[in-house]
């Protein structure tokens, strides 16, 4: 579903594009490491223009929730990243929130990759698929540094076509190691040995050097490119971290 609001008080009437995504309340206030704010809804505001109001002059702000959801007294603006496809699991606290991230390809993919360093069981392939990222860097994938092991691929059952990959480094220092000379390419072929073949994929984008910490890394093609893997490779010797990643 989308919701398209003017966000005044901006003028010449710009419109920004807000996609729903039921998520858990306690989900995005627990998430400490992000920027949030909480707000009180002035009597007789208008819970959706208010709060994406609020959301939209904060260039910070990727979420907002009107809550709670019968009566909504409270707006809660984040930075978090949640794709409109994202799975709530935890059903109890459910709200209705509104987030800037477009529908993505990534989200409930299928992810095969180079073997995770295990001295931190939650960094898993996975956490790459579920639509939700918090800036905690057990939500990002962490591999083990050998060369067979510094990727990732990511399987759309089919080809599926994009012009967007966007991949986000973790929020330390670190990133300057764990993202470093990433190339993302793109194919139809199935029978692979990686991370060697890759090589014969076709190059959709490249991040040359070191990664700021937080950086978030766009490669846009001039024109839709249509595949159905993607990989993410890094060259650089050392163990490669990546966070959340969007197709689109
Ligand atoms: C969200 O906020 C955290 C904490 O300030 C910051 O480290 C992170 O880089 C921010 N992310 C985005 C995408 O704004
Ligand atoms: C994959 O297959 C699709 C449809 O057959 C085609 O349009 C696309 O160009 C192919 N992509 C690559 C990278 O070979």
């Amino acid at each position: 579903m989308l919701l398209l609001l003017p966000s005044v008080p901006v003028e010449g009437g710009e419109l920004r594009l807000m996609r729903s995504v039921l998520i858990s309340l306690q989900r995005v206030q627990a998430a400490s490491i992000t920027k949030q704010e909480s707000l009180d809804l002035p009597p007789g505001a208008r819970p959706a223009l208010y709060c994406s109001n609020k959301c939209t002059l904060r260039d910070w702000c990727q979420l907002w929730c009107a809550y709670p959801s019968n009566t909504p007294t409270h707006c809660l603006i984040s930075n978090i990243t949640v794709m409109p496809t994202y799975q709530e699991t935890n059903m109890a606290d459910v709200l209705t929130c509104h987030t800037t991230r477009p529908k993505d390809l990534a989200t409930h993919a299928t992810i095969t990759a180079g073997k995770q360093f295990m001295s931190y069981p939650l960094r898993v392939k996975e956490n790459l698929l579920d639509g939700f990222y918090n800036y905690n860097r057990d939500h990002c994938f962490h591999t083990k540094s050998s060369n067979r092991n510094r990727w990732f691929t990511l399987d759309f059952g089919q080809p599926k076509c994009f012009q967007h990959v966007i991949l986000h480094a973790v929020i330390y220092d670190l990133a300057k190691k764990r993202f470093n000379n990433v190339q993302v390419r793109v194919s139809n072929v199935t029978a692979v040995t990686p991370p060697e073949d890759f090589a014969a994929y076709d190059l959709f984008g490249e991040f040359h050097g070191a990664a700021s910490p937080g950086q978030v890394v766009e490669m846009k093609s001039p024109k839709p490119v249509c595949a159905r893997f993607i990989t993410g490779q890094m060259l650089y010797n050392n163990r490669f971290q990546v966070c959340h990643i969007e197709v689109f």
